[in-house]
């Protein structure tokens, strides 16, 4: 089914001018322009505290959508712009939001999407309930992106303002990679090949790691970043997610798909040891070259302290009390300025037989994101007298065919149509900060390892011992 907007509606969208916007949400929207998936009626409300005018915020989108894109097309590229208009004012300023409100047409679906620091999340959210930008039209949606909060007593805190503010289903806290259609492909690639279902569990799975590897650095989001750090950044969220997508039980509807994921996040669990540092390890990158590009470090990056000690990559082991699962390691990696980009997650089987002794173990490969696609790893023996093996590699591309729409686009259209199942609930985030918490305090302490690692490297060395000790091995 091709999902379009059903009936007008009215975007706004906070941090209008900011890196997220620019790179991700004005080319996700056009896509929908171009894709025809846009009622006649709708416009697209840019709010932020940059002066600009709605001529200068029309150019902004318009240079943010033709960088994005190999081509545009014109026609449609001018349509869409007509329909935007920008709004400048402050996040703490009420007055601006009644200026705001006066924009709104009272037909419409409304969306407020929240595209800032999360320390501005409450402010915002007070004063769109104070200016009622959320009365008088069709239905509302709050949109947040992740990370709600910055820990669990700033998520429950924004969690009270937003229930203060708004009715629950009015609001949807958005993790882009859930909109991603291989990101979504690990559940359903569940259902649609029972034989996966049988090889996944603790009697045939020695280890898994989940790898979430970047080439990019802070892309302009200093600010962000630095008090933020990989664990928050990505661990909190995406990598999370993904572990519950692949280890909660199926069931067998849609609806039923927030709750089974919360039941595997609440499965989660850090592994007993005597010293956090045995299951935690983070590091900084420091200059290097990625490809021809030479890098600075993360500390000499524009708006980063000195002596920052942030850290911008983080491998974490993780168990989950998940019957199947239990007892096999979950091993969970991410940086930024590393190697190159790639989502990935290997199985790596249990030891062959003894006659197969001497062969690498079976591997089963899902790559999410760079070179896409499943790998299978066998083994085939030589020729010869002697039981000696090489390693058959079996793959296919797993490229997106049919209607492919980038994540932001997916989303937004699910939204304005209600469907809340890809958009993460509340107790999920609060899982999730569970987890995190103890791990962030431990990293913050001053004694706690900062390991450096060249730009451009797959992160630092130290990684090597820290899982060898472990009995497994990075892929
Ligand atoms: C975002 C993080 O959520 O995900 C960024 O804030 C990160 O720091 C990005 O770069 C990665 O997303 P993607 O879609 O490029 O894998």
């Amino acid at each position: 089914m091709n999902l379009a907007a059903p009936h007008p509606f009215s975007f706004i969208l906070f941090g209008a001018s900011g890196n997220l916007a620019k790179l991700k949400l004005y080319p996700a929207l056009y896509v929908l322009a171009l894709k025809n998936r846009l009622p006649a009626s709708y416009s697209i409300i840019g709010y932020a505290r940059t002066e600009m005018t709605d001529e200068s915020f029309r150019r902004f989108i318009e240079e943010s959508i033709r960088s994005d894109m190999i081509e545009v097309n014109e026609k449609i590229l001018k349509d869409f712009l007509s329909h935007v208009q920008y709004q400048q004012g402050q996040y703490d300023d009420v007055e601006d939001f009644k200026k705001l409100r006066k924009k709104l047409d009272d037909t419409s679906v409304r969306l407020a999407y929240l595209s800032i620091p999360p320390q501005s999340y409450t402010t915002v959210i007070e004063n769109l309930n104070r200016a009622k930008v959320h009365e008088g039209g069709g239905a509302f949606r709050c949109i947040v992106e992740k990370p709600v909060g910055h820990d669990l007593k700033s998520f429950e805190e924004i969690h009270s303002t937003l229930l203060k503010s708004f009715k629950e289903e009015e609001i949807y806290l958005l993790d882009h990679y859930l909109g991603k259609e291989a990101f979504r492909n690990i559940y359903y690639l569940r259902f649609a090949n029972p034989i996966l279902e049988r090889l996944f569990k603790n009697t045939l799975i020695h280890h898994v790691e989940i790898s979430a590897s970047e080439s990019l650095g802070l892309e302009g989001r200093a600010g962000y970043f630095e008090n933020t750090g990989t664990l928050r950044d990505m661990f909190q969220s995406h990598l999370l997610l993904m572990t519950a997508l692949l280890t909660m039980r199926l069931r067998e509807n849609e609806e039923g798909l927030r709750e089974s994921r919360l039941n595997a996040l609440e499965q989660i669990y850090l592994p007993p040891a005597p010293n956090l540092n045995d299951i935690v390890l983070q590091g900084q990158y420091t200059s290097g070259k990625i490809g021809r590009e030479h890098v600075v470090g993360y500390s000499e990056e524009q708006d980063i302290e000195d002596h920052s000690r942030t850290n911008t990559f983080i491998a974490l082991q993780l168990l989950t009390r998940i019957s199947r699962w239990e007892g096999v390691p979950f091993y969970l990696k991410s940086g930024k300025r590393l190697d190159k980009k790639e989502t990935r997650i290997s199985f790596q089987f249990q030891e062959p037989h003894s006659i197969g002794k001497g062969s690498t173990p079976n591997r089963l490969d899902i790559i999410l994101q760079g070179e896409a696609g499943m790998k299978v790893y066998l083994q085939t023996k030589v020729g010869g007298t002697e039981p000696e093996f090489r390693p058959l590699i079996m793959e296919d591309p797993l490229v997106c065919h049919g209607d492919c729409l980038p994540e932001h686009a997916l989303l937004l259209l699910e939204a304005i149509h209600g469907k809340q199942e890809w958009f993460v609930s509340f107790p999920e985030v609060r899982a999730a900060w569970r987890l995190i918490d103890p791990l962030q305090s431990h990293l913050e302490k001053p004694d706690t390892p900062l390991y450096p690692y060249g730009a451009g490297s797959t992160g630092p060395k130290e990684m090597e011992g820290w899982i060898k000790k472990e009995g497994a091995g990075w892929f």
